[in-house]
């Protein structure tokens, strides 16, 4: 098995794990866990997760101390995305080839299980035993920068449909609405080694950089491109609501191009890290060469 699909395994197994161990054994059961479950495992790319492992185990850390990380992201990730489908949002009905959460439990429900995967994600890092307290702060600080970013980007998303804009602002809202959470993604995977040094954690910092700008401006090539089918969500969603975009702006070639060229900077950036960097390279490449 190649190594990022053994990564994909251990966080859809822990996220199973994790979400069954939290089940309320009070007599009325609410329906949120339910509603959490539809979604957090419904599947997806599962490449936040992946990528904290992959930046671990650079530095030889142990998986186990990796898992709560790995799994914060994630709930994160899919906190975003159900409210990022929300009608008062992006109005999308399909995600990972399934109705979108407010489809099948209504918006209320939705919103609680963003909320509730919000909560979580920190409470899965601060009652981490595997993990010593100072590190601890340190990815919860992260973490809770990163998914406040998230929303300052989906923010000014909102803000800007239907509106002239230019690619500085689109790239301001790039690197924050998706940047921040891949940044986050590679950096928890950093900080949990508690030697690593500046200068890595500068190099990792500035290959996240370049590559959560490249991913958001992929996602839109992607959306204009890509069937419904394979990306497991609706086609032309950007442009039927009228959201500017790389595309839209910039055209297909040259958008392409502008996420090649970013990929191919983060990849350049890690050649300098002191450790061996090919797994993060192997898997910088596979993402710029993913189809959904
Ligand atoms: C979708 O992200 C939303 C963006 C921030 C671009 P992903 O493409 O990584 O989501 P998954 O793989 O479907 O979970
Ligand atoms: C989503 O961007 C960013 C976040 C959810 C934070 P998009 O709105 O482009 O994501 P998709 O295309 O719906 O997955
Ligand atoms: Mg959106
Ligand atoms: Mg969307
Ligand atoms: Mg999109």
């Amino acid at each position: 098995m190649e190594i990022p699909e053994i990564y994909r395994e251990r966080i859809n197994s822990c996220l199973e794990n994790y979400l069954n161990s939290i089940s309320p054994d009070n007599s009325y059961q609410s329906e949120l866990n339910d509603v959490m479950k539809y979604s957090v495992l419904a599947g997806g790319k599962r490449f936040r997760p992946i990528l904290t492992y992959t930046v671990a185990n650079l530095f030889d850390i142990d998986l186990q101390k990796v898992d709560s990380c790995a799994c914060a992201i994630e709930l994160i990730h899919i906190y975003s995305l159900i409210h990022d489908d929300l009608p008062s949002m992006d109005d999308d009905d399909i995600r990972h080839n399934q109705p979108s959460s407010h489809k099948v439990y209504g918006e209320a429900q939705a919103i609680l299980a963003g909320d509730g995967l919000q909560a979580l994600a920190f409470q899965i890092i601060s009652s981490d035993d595997e993990i010593n307290s100072d590190t601890k702060v340190k990815l919860l600080n992260l973490l809770s920068v990163s998914a406040f970013e998230m929303a300052e980007g989906q923010s000014i998303d909102l803000s800007i449909v239907s509106k002239d804009v230019d690619i500085g602002l689109l790239n301001n809202m790039h690197k924050k609405k998706t940047g921040s959470l891949l940044n986050c993604s590679v950096m928890l995977g950093a900080i949990l080694n508690p030697n690593i040094s500046k200068k890595d954690l500068t190099i990792l910092d500035s290959f996240s950089s370049y590559m959560g700008l490249g991913y958001q401006i992929q996602d839109d090539v992607l959306d204009v491109t890509t069937s419904s089918e394979v990306l497991g969500k609706r086609q032309n969603s950007d442009s039927v609501k009228n959201k500017p975009s790389y595309p839209s702006i910039l055209g297909l070639d040259e958008s392409v191009k502008k996420y090649e060229s970013l990929y191919q900077k983060a990849i350049d950036e890690i050649s300098n890290l002191s450790v061996n960097e090919k797994p993060l390279r192997d898997l910088t490449i596979k993402l710029m060469k993913r189809s959904f």
